[in-house]
């Protein structure tokens, strides 16, 4: 099998989960965030090189206030288990969306886990928290416009790499692949511009079920695409 080198996923249906289950949301949401540790360290097993998760997006602030403070507990809770459990982990991590608007606290857990991270060998993990397309191509061309006051740029000169440097995922390459649980068929605000040439592929499982045979499942169906980036692969 041919393995894409990143793979994006939207983890979608924590909520319906939990619903199935009579519990509360936010059971779902637990149950998710330990899909999310076991999925990470099956992925490396398998020798994926990048994967993106998006689990907060700039939109789901419009939550009822007491879930967006779950999920930030939530959050929390998962970075001091990964500063807990370091010596267990092998992958990299590191989080794009726009982190200023995050509690204090929990940037600096992020930038601490980041770190301790680094020298890792495994799977580069990348989190997409209080990430919206949007925003961050709205965040990047703020910088070029910028760059181009104080002299540095001529908007002659500007190309897609001068956007895509500007970007949140500046160092990684595009994904080959996006995969979005629980059914739903639309991207969210979530890398529009990265995903312009990648493959999509829809599970009916709701987050928290989700497994890395699931992911096998789209990685086969994902190899037997025919991707032409807008060519024509065959020989006239
Ligand atoms: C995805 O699950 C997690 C987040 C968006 C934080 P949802 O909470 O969107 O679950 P559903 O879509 O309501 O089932
Ligand atoms: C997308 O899921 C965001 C994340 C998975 C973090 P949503 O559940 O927020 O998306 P919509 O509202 O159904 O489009
Ligand atoms: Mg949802």
């Amino acid at each position: 099998m041919n393995l894409p080198e990143h793979i994006a996923i939207i983890m979608d249906g924590n909520g319906r989960w939990a619903k199935k289950r009579l519990l509360p949301r936010m059971m779902g949401h637990r149950k998710g965030s330990e899909n999310l540790k076991k999925l990470i360290n099956d992925c490396d097993a398998l020798g994926l090189k990048h994967i993106t998760f998006y689990a907060f997006s700039t939109e789901n602030w419009k939550r009822p206030q007491e879930e967006v403070s779950n999920l930030m507990d939530l959050l929390r809770e998962y970075l001091n288990d990964h500063i807990k459990n370091e010596k267990e982990n092998n992958f990299k991590i590191d989080f794009i969306g726009d982190m200023s608007r995050l509690a204090p606290d929990i940037q600096e857990k992020m930038k601490y886990v980041r770190e301790l991270y680094s020298a890792h060998k495994g799977i580069f993990v990348h989190i997409a928290m209080n990430y919206g397309s949007r925003d961050e191509i709205t965040r990047a061309v703020k910088r070029i416009a910028e760059e181009v006051k104080a002299g540095d740029i001529e908007p002659d000169r500007i190309t897609e790499e001068t956007i895509a440097k500007r970007l949140d995922t500046k160092d990684i390459p595009d994904p080959e692949l996006l995969i979005r649980t629980s059914g739903e068929q639309r991207l969210s605000n979530f890398l529009m511009w990265q995903l312009a040439y990648s493959e999509f592929y829809f599970s009916d499982k709701l987050w928290p079920d989700f497994k890395v045979e699931d992911l096998l499942e789209a990685v086969e169906s994902f190899n037997n695409r025919e991707r032409r980036f807008g060519g024509r692969n065959e020989v006239k």
